[in-house]
């Protein structure tokens, strides 16, 4: 039988506590089961199954044999594909090296802290946050710095809170919008306000992750970061990915692209890669203008369902 010193985990994972969108679901299930009306703001999951032209395709790919290893970082043609998604979105020009398949965001922010954060580094992620930065921020053995918003500021991080929160330690800035959970959605000009901070000299050494795996969810014209902020290319990652816009949740796939040097390092790390038939299947969804017509159509819909804390 084994003995308790041998079931030891890692200090790592010490800091880490339970997964808060685990433990989230579990007591939101509860209280449902108790009769109680909840509605979650744990993971974002559409509420309409994974359209039948993409399942039909994932089964095509598979029938095609697509089942083998593919590239670290994903098959070059979804990479192309990406890269023309970014372009039309943003106007910046990467290269299949800049660009990186994950099994999810989730997967690909993780890669990202690993890649760029030693101890003592500061990572500032403003709050209410989508809970895994946090712990992602911990494994990666940085500290999280979180600025807490609220209604006074529609949930947004304005240019004098990011000033008072940026150190010499800060390494990483995670910019959220739209926001999972406030719904708050940056505008251009508050986008460039916080910029203008971040262009000071002594702040020059802070990278900015985007994610933005709702872009598509949104009920007003998106500012994106790097179409506010192109001067900021070589400083940021762009996370997102297919789940919400597709309801492709399960099928784990993301994106991360950003300066070669650190693409290169999340493609060491990463090691394994995604799904070889949902790489092919995903490939035609991207290129060259979002969202497609038919997620066009759900937005009014959803638009009707909700009430987004914040604009
Ligand atoms: C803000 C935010 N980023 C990333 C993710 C994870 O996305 P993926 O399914 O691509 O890992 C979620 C999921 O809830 C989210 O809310």
């Amino acid at each position: 039988m084994l003995t308790t010193p041998l079931l030891r985990l890692s200090e790592r994972l010490a800091q880490l506590t339970t997964s808060a969108t685990v433990a989230l679901n579990g007591k939101m299930s509860q209280m449902k089961a108790h009769g109680i009306d909840v509605i979650s703001f744990g993971q974002g999951e559409p509420d309409f199954p994974t359209p039948a032209p993409i399942k039909a395709a994932a089964v095509q790919a598979i029938e095609a044999n697509k089942t083998r290893y593919t590239p670290a970082g994903g098959i070059a043609e979804l990479r192309e594909a990406v890269a023309q998604r970014l372009l039309a979105d943003s106007g910046i020009s990467y290269t299949a090296a800049q660009i990186s398949i994950t099994s999810g965001v989730k997967e690909g922010l993780f890669l990202a802290f690993l890649a760029v954060c030693d101890a003592g580094d500061e990572v500032i992620v403003p709050a209410p946050y989508w809970v895994s930065y946090i712990e992602q921020v911990r494994l990666a053995g940085a500290t999280p710095v979180v600025i807490d918003t609220d209604e006074a500021t529609r949930f947004k991080v304005t240019p004098a809170m990011l000033a008072q929160h940026l150190t010499p330690r800060t390494r990483v800035l995670v910019l959220s919008s739209p926001s999972n959970p406030t719904g708050a959605v940056y505008t251009a000009e508050e986008l460039h306000a916080l910029a203008e901070v971040l262009r000071q000299p002594q702040f020059a050494g802070v990278l900015i992750f985007t994610d933005e795996i709702y872009d598509q969810i949104c009920y007003i014209p998106y500012a994106r970061w790097l179409r506010v902020a192109p001067d900021f290319a070589e400083r940021t990652l762009v996370f997102n990915g297919w789940s919400k816009t597709y309801a492709m949740t399960g099928w784990r796939l993301g994106y991360v692209a950003g300066a070669k040097p650190i693409l290169t390092a999340i493609r060491d790390i990463q090691g394994t890669r995604p799904r070889t038939p949902i790489q092919w299947r995903s490939m035609r969804l991207l290129p060259p203008t979002p969202p497609r017509p038919r997620l066009r159509r759900r937005l009014p819909q959803w638009c009707r369902r909700s009430t987004p804390a914040a604009t």
